[in-house]
This record gives C-alpha cells, sequence and structure tokens, in this order.
C-alpha cells in the first residue's frame, strides 16, 4: 500500500491513500502484542498506510509520537493512551492542524470531547464488576480476602476495573481486599508484587489481577511459595489471550475476563469514514464476553490470540 509519499499526501490529495499515525501504549502484555498486530493486519488490508511507534509505556513518547504525525500531516492519527490524564495541550495541537484523531483501547479524561472524534473499545468498569460478580456468587458468604494487581497507575482499565470489582462487591462485607498494588500490567510486575503480597499477607484466598500477564506472574509466585493456584489461591484476571486461558483450562486460573484485542478492523473503518468526514458514534464499545474452566478447555482450540 502507498508508501514514499514524502509524508505529504493528505486522503483528497495524491493517489487517494490514507495515512495513520499510530501511538501505541507499548507491548507489555500478551494483550497488546495481539492488539498491535491486528491494527498493523487490519491497515494492510484496508490500503491504510500506517505509521506505527511504540511508546514503551511512557506518555512523553507517545506525545512526541503525535507532535511527529502532526508535523508529517497524517490523515488521521489513533492512540492508546498510557495514562487518563495530561492530553489536552497535544490534542488541541492536533485539533488545530485538523487532523482527526480516534481513541482506541483506553480512553482520556478531558473535558473536551471535541478533541477526539470516536473513542473505540471495551466497557472496563463492566469487566471490572463481571470479575466481582463471579467472586460474590463464588465465595458466597465465606469470609474471602482479596489481593489486587492493578494495572498501570492512571491507565483507565486501571481505574475502571478497580471501580467496577469494588462495586459488584461492595454488598458482600466478608468479601475485603486487603491489598491492592500496581504490577504495571506486566507478568514480572505481577510476580514481584505477589511475592510481596505473600509476605506480607497470612491468608489470601483470592488474586484479582487486572490482566492475565500479571495473573500469570502472581502463579509463578504462589508455586514458589509451595501452594497451589486455583485452588489454595484462587485467581481472577482480565483478557483472555492464550496462555491465560491455557492457565485457566490446566485449573491454575480459576475464571476469565475476556477484553478484545482484536480492534483493528473496527480502526480502520471508522478512520475511513473519519477521514471522509462522515459521521461517527462518539462511543463504540467492544463486544466480550468471560469463561470458565469448562469454557477454556472447549474454547482453547480455536482461539485466535
Ligand atoms: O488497555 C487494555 C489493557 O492493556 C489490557 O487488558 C492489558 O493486558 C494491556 O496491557
Amino acid at each position: 500500500c502507498g508508501g514514499g509519499d514524502g509524508g505529504s499526501t493528505a486522503a483528497s490529495g495524491g493517489d487517494g491513500t490514507i495515512t495513520m499515525g499510530f501511538a501505541q501504549v507499548g507491548a507489555e502484555s500478551g494483550w497488546r502484542t495481539a492488539n498491535t498486530k491486528s491494527v498493523q493486519e487490519a491497515a494492510e488490508e484496508a490500503g491504510i498506510e500506517l505509521k506505527f511507534s511504540d511508546a514503551q509505556q511512557k506518555q512523553e513518547n507517545q506525545i512526541k509520537a503525535i507532535r511527529s504525525y502532526i508535523q508529517q500531516k497524517v490523515d488521521v492519527i489513533a492512540f492508546s493512551p498510557v495514562v487518563e490524564t495530561g492530553w489536552d495541550t497535544v490534542l488541541l495541537e492536533a485539533k488545530r492542524a485538523g487532523i482527526p484523531v480516534i481513541l482506541t483501547d483506553r480512553a482520556v479524561d478531558s473535558e473536551d470531547e471535541s478533541l477526539y472524534e470516536t473513542f473505540l473499545g471495551s466497557d472496563f468498569v463492566e469487566e471490572g464488576k463481571k470479575a466481582g460478580e463471579w467472586l460474590v456468587e463464588e465465595v458466597g458468604s465465606e469470609p474471602t480476602s482479596v489481593v489486587e494487581l492493578q494495572g498501570t497507575t492512571g491507565a483507565a482499565p486501571a481505574i475502571d476495573r478497580q471501580e467496577g470489582f469494588a462495586e459488584a462487591v461492595a454488598g458482600s462485607p466478608n468479601i475485603q481486599v486487603v491489598a491492592s498494588q500496581t504490577g504495571d500490567f506486566t507478568r514480572t510486575g505481577g510476580k514481584q508484587v505477589m511475592e510481596a503480597f505473600l509476605k506480607s499477607q497470612p491468608d489470601i484466598d483470592v488474586v484479582y489481577a487486572h490482566n492475565d500477564d500479571m495473573g500469570l506472574g502472581a502463579i509463578e509466585a504462589i508455586e514458589a511459595a509451595g501452594k497451589v493456584p486455583g485452588k489454595d489461591i484462587k485467581i481472577i484476571t482480565v483478557d483472555a489471550v492464550k496462555d491465560g486461558m491455557q492457565a485457566l483450562a490446566d485449573g491454575k486460573i480459576n475464571f476469565i475476563v475476556e477484553c478484545n484485542p482484536l480492534l483493528g478492523d473496527q480502526l480502520m473503518e471508522l478512520a475511513e469514514k473519519v477521514v471522509a468526514g462522515e459521521e461517527v458514534e462518539k462511543r463504540v464499545v467492544t463486544e466480550e464476553t468471560t469463561f470458565t474452566q469448562e469454557q477454556a478447555v472447549e474454547a482453547l482450540p480455536t482461539r485466535e490470540y
């Protein structure tokens, strides 16, 4: 597709190829890798020229990438904000340059909704709720100590998944979140925080990890401490990437709330519309499900990511 346009071909000019600047969060998790692949493949299929950057989970890198896309006069900018706040200045720069912005996966916390065209992604509060509701059902009135492995501090999925879960268990005083700390959505982070929790918390019944990778790290820490993940300590995670689903099927994780990373096709469709000046929905929510151990065994053979 396209290419070699010197960075100045707008959708309306040249050969009509749309150029998209995509500022990705990083490569912190299996989910993110699947998301990146989906975006790259969908761009190629749609004939959209993709300029891609990886911010390594740093907001300043993402801001730099967005500024460079503005300078290159891309037709549309899409990005998945590392954290929720602090975007108004750079988004205003894009707006003044006449470049539409699409938020994918994660939201920004801004009063000015005119700074972006649309937000495509999951309802993270709902995901947290599903995790909490499963636990309420699972433990009934039994006293239950939960430790929480949070995602990146300040990131929408960390804030919202904590909120949704807390809401779901609020009516069950027997369920207590006894410790909560960030593992930055990574396997190493999850492992390290879980090691510390195992030392500081005498009775952990449940781990609620904001993503599979941190849950997988926690499994390593639990096993190293001589306990059986999924039995001695129950584990709930979010994402449902292959490695997570395998651990669920193996009985090491007890429940996974799905978060769909395959946003590429929808993103390209939205980009085409936005560049053509067509009206799009301000919020496009991804459809998702949940998985028990039995459902994971069934779903694994055909799982795409
Ligand atoms: O924003 C989506 C979250 O970011 C995923 O749940 C997590 O795995 C990723 O790092």
